[in-house]
């Protein structure tokens, strides 16, 4: 578990790529999502858009301090013109994006980057409630993620 800092700058590439995705797949669903059912989500993601953008910011400030170059590549964003297919990629992604700041947590204090681990607990906060906001919208549970090494490590 415990990284290399060249490892960690690769690894924190991973998250910017993934918080660009983030930021480009909430501003187009946030757009095209239609219909009443939905007016109240959609106004939401607009609110996620901005968040992600704070995110993106932070990490590339952490890559920067590491001494690496932020990428310019986000990973890839699905399209639909199904609502709730939309949701379920945005939803599937915050997990994906969870998933990985835990771990980022733990790299980062095994390195003795305390306040970096700060910065993403901080983030992680709110992709939190992101994944609850997508649940909630799509009318399920948040997604059990309690048998990931996250958790059972506490
Ligand atoms: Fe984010
Ligand atoms: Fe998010």
């Amino acid at each position: 578990m415990t990284v290399t800092r060249e490892k960690l700058i690769d690894l924190l590439n991973e998250d910017l790529a993934r918080e660009y995705q983030a930021i480009i797949a909430y501003v187009i669903y946030s757009q095209a999502i239609k219909g009443a059912v939905y007016m109240n989500i959609a106004k939401e993601l607009e609110v996620h858009a901005g968040e992600e953008l704070q995110h993106a910011i932070t990490i590339a400030k952490q890559i920067d301090y590491l001494g690496g170059m932020p990428t310019n590549v986000p990973k890839e964003v699905k399209i639909s013109d199904q609502a709730e297919a939309m949701l379920r990629f945005d939803l599937e992604n915050e997990t994906d994006t969870i998933r990985n700041y835990r771990e980022r947590v733990r790299q980062c204090e095994a390195l003795g980057e305390y306040a970096m681990a700060e910065h993403i607990r901080e983030i992680l906060m709110q992709e939190q409630e992101h994944q609850i906001d997508l649940a909630t919208a799509l009318g399920e549970d948040v997604p059990n993620m309690s048998s990931t090494v996250a958790q059972s490590a506490g």
